[in-house]
């Protein structure tokens, strides 16, 4: 059997020091000798151990010109690295999303124009994904990036930046509110509504379920649930000892604006302060400084550790099919 780097060509990360994401395995460009599809599946099954090695190094893989075309083969591709599925329906996801497969449902619907923040995926609600999967089906005309930033390197920027707006995050928690609607929101990043969310129609049943999970609600006219997380941590310490800025802050302050919410009031310390807006805009600066816009191609696929690195979304022109998938912890 041929070595992974005998079946895909590795690109080594760009040699500046800045920037060692994301690894990219290509597909031959020849199509004479590019991997099909049952090849394709073959070689990742066989090289499980050493993707999960390149993952762990690099944070984020990026695998270029896949024989991928339909959410099917992605459901396929995702199928072969035999890992546990997250499935989008048991989340507590605030994005509109529609399932293609079982494991397989488009990125977030909302509007093209819309920008979505760096972000770890769930990291705003207490139970959340360890690695996600994006496949480009369609690539966008103009924009659509995928932003990747590393939150340990983030971590360590703001501790020499901002040590004390780190400590007071580390220290106080952050604290999330957000009010759904009763029926999705397609025109809002944060438009699914309570009843999919929670899984239910009957308003005990949701009633329970919060509460089970620690959060604190209110019953808004016209069917609106606002509700608001326990306080949960704002940096996570990773098996291996490192520490990562894990949560959703800068994508709820910047983004999480529609007709029911105010980004800024959206996200607040543990202990209920505002976020001051001079420490954010340094953070998202500082992120932003280390940050890499994944360009898609048709038949891309990004496989990203949700523990240790941010993503986002670029606004574009054109249509855009990204299709994602969650893997559940470990
Ligand atoms: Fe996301």
């Amino acid at each position: 059997m041929q070595s992974m780097t005998d079946a895909w060509s590795y690109v080594m990360p760009t040699s500046d020091a800045a920037v060692s994401f994301p690894c990219v395995l290509a597909n031959n460009d020849d199509p004479s000798s590019a991997l099909g599809i049952e090849d394709t599946l073959l070689r990742i099954a066989q090289d499980r151990s050493k993707l999960s090695d390149l993952l762990k190094e690099h944070g984020a893989v990026l695998f270029r010109g896949m024989p991928l075309r339909s959410a099917t083969d992605f459901d396929a591709f995702i199928a072969a690295f035999d890992l546990p599925n997250f499935r989008y329906a048991d989340s507590l996801s605030n994005a509109v999303r529609t399932n293609r497969t079982d494991r397989v449902f488009t990125a977030n619907e909302a509007p093209s124009t819309v920008e979505i923040f760096l972000h770890h995926e769930m990291a705003q609600t207490p139970v959340y994904p360890s690695k996600l999967f994006f496949f480009c089906e369609t690539a966008p005309q103009r924009g659509g990036e995928t932003p990747i930033c590393r939150s340990d390197w983030l971590l360590e920027l703001m501790r020499e930046q901002q040590p004390q707006f780190l400590k007071r995050c580390a220290e106080d928690g952050l604290q999330y509110t957000n009010v759904m609607p009763h029926k999705a929101d397609a025109g809002s990043g944060q438009g699914r509504s309570w009843t999919d969310t929670l899984g239910t129609h009957d308003r005990n049943v949701a009633e329970q379920r919060l509460s089970n999970l620690g959060y604190s609600w209110t019953w808004l006219p016209q069917g609106e649930l606002k509700v608001s997380t326990p306080v949960l941590p704002a940096v996570k310490e990773l098996p291996n000892g490192t520490e990562v800025f894990f949560n959703q802050l800068i994508a709820a302050y910047r983004g999480w604006d529609d007709k029911r919410n105010k980004g800024e009031k959206s996200v607040t310390f543990g202990t209920g302060d505002e976020i001051p807006a001079d420490d954010l805009a340094m953070t998202a600066s500082l992120a932003e400084q280390i940050t890499e816009d994944v360009a898609w191609e048709q038949g891309d696929v990004v496989l990203i550790d949700n523990y240790m690195m941010m993503h986002g979304r670029r606004p574009f022109e054109g249509s855009r099919a990204v299709l994602a998938s969650l893997i559940a912890a470990d």
